[in-house]
């Protein structure tokens, strides 16, 4: 069979080859469902505006709803001489109904087709990820009342630096993840419109009515110019950055996961089902899962990376270019979902190793930030203060103590306002009851944050 974008002014059937490398259906099938929806949407209207009579229209959506059942079953045969799943769908269609199926067509082009049909999969891509991104805080969260009394090292560069409520990590990464959010509905709402009716680049000049389409498709608004709708892949490009955020985010917390469960941090056991073995070494229990997260980002930026530099220098308008988006696209929510599918189970349930984090916290200094917040708040000029607690803390690492293993009178000496107060602010403990400022660790802020996180989702 020849293609039927090749009747009429072809005398020659297309070389094999290029049927072969022209080809989509290998990877746009999975828009079938998208592609019905929208056909239906725009047989609708055809019949709404009297372009094909309303008994057609019921014959045209029956025939539909059978070719997705096929679809669905696996039993329409795929021909790469259709090249693509519209043309699937529509050939299936003029084999049922013969004239009114070829239809069908009127007033569209594969062009707005496939904007339409793309914008629909990415809507209900972005609802998903939405959903999983919301099921991976609600495990954070769920932590939060189980680790309420947990102090941990925050670190900068890798060093120890403060301490910090075990709930206080997981909220930064519920933070992380509702930006992720926000930015996946700031993306549906500028790809919630209908590009359908913008034809082949230039419209119609039949009386379609695009409203009605835009409407059924449950679209915010019609796109305003059919030359950028038939070029459009803002939101191609959208979705996969924000997905590239999305992996990277996953991609840090791996990372620091992968060292928290190794013997030299041994702060987290990770569950079991969510771990690998060695073939040779018997004793192993590898994050091999926290690796492939942290790993596959690496593809996610890499199909960003694709659609910048397939869509870069193309002029209007559709250009076949353009079909190469949705290999990359697909691949990056596949990924990015399949990521956050493991991630929400993992963050429930590891443990945290308290007794081991507990008998570590005094190594490091965590406390001396605080040290040199007491004098502060008691007249000393910050460069100073900065200055003698740094004198303090090289004493202490001399004799291999921590501060508040210090003589008081090595307090007294360093500065007059150090006197027996200072141990009521040294120590990881007295040091995350002084914590005071909003979105600080202080234990009132905190326990108001995850209070607040648990309203907002559900728990
Ligand atoms: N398979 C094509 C794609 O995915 C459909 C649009 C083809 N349009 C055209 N004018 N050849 O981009």
């Amino acid at each position: 069979m020849s293609s039927p974008s090749r009747s009429g002014v072809f005398q020659q059937s297309a070389d094999r080859r290029v049927e072969q490398f022209t080809e989509s259906i290998s990877f746009d099938r999975r828009l079938y469902r998208h592609d019905i929806q929208g056909s239906k949407a725009h047989a609708r209207m055809l019949a709404g505006v009297g372009l094909i009579s309303e008994d057609e229209c019921k014959q045209i959506e029956a025939a539909l709803t059978e070719i997705e059942g096929e679809l669905d079953r696996n039993e329409l045969p795929m021909q790469i001489e259709l090249e693509d799943i519209h043309m699937h769908i529509e050939q299936a269609l003029i084999n049922r109904l013969g004239d009114i199926g070829r239809k069908l067509h009127t007033a569209r082009s594969r062009n707005d087709q496939v904007s339409t049909d793309l914008r629909l999969w990415c809507r209900d891509a972005i609802d998903g990820l939405d959903q999983q991104l919301t099921e991976l805080q609600r495990s954070f969260v769920s932590r939060c009342a189980r680790d309420a009394d947990v102090i941990l090292p925050a670190y900068t560069h890798l060093q120890r630096a403060q301490p910090v409520l075990a709930p206080h990590y997981w909220l930064a990464y519920c933070e992380k993840f509702e930006r992720d959010r926000e930015r996946l509905a700031d993306c549906r709402k500028r790809l919630n419109r209908s590009g359908l009716g913008a034809a082949a680049v230039a419209g119609t000049s039949l009386p379609i009515d695009r409203d009605q389409t835009a409407k059924e498709l449950n679209f915010e608004a019609v796109a305003a110019n059919s030359l950028d709708v038939s070029s459009d892949r803002d939101f191609v490009l959208e979705l996969a950055f924000t997905l590239t955020v999305i992996a990277e985010h996953l991609s840090g917390w791996a990372e620091e996961w992968i060292l928290w469960s190794t013997i030299e941090y041994r702060f987290l056991t990770l569950p079991q089902q969510f771990c690998t073995g060695s073939s040779i070494m018997p004793q192993k229990i590898n994050p091999d899962v926290l690796e492939l997260i942290r790993g596959k980002t690496a593809r996610v930026i890499g199909n960003l990376q694709s659609l910048l530099v397939l869509v870069k220098g193309l002029p209007l308008a559709y250009n076949r270019d353009l079909q190469e988006d949705k290999v990359p696209l697909f691949d990056s929510v596949d990924t990015v979902s399949a990521c956050l599918g493991l991630a929400a189970p993992m963050v429930r349930d590891a443990e945290l190793n308290r007794d081991h984090i507990v008998s570590g916290l005094d190594r490091g200094y965590l406390d001396a930030t605080t040290l040199m917040e007491f004098m502060i708040q008691h007249g000393v000029p910050q460069r100073s203060a900065h200055h003698l607690v740094g004198d303090l803390v090289g004493k202490a690492i001399q004799q291999q103590v921590p501060l508040a293993k210090l003589d008081p009178q090595e307090f007294r000496d360093a500065h007059e306002v150090l006197d027996e107060r200072v141990f009521e602010v040294i120590g990881v403990e007295n040091a995350i009851q002084a914590f005071r400022s909003y979105g600080s660790t202080a234990p009132s802020e905190v326990a108001s944050q995850v209070a607040a996180w648990q309203k907002k989702l559900d728990l």
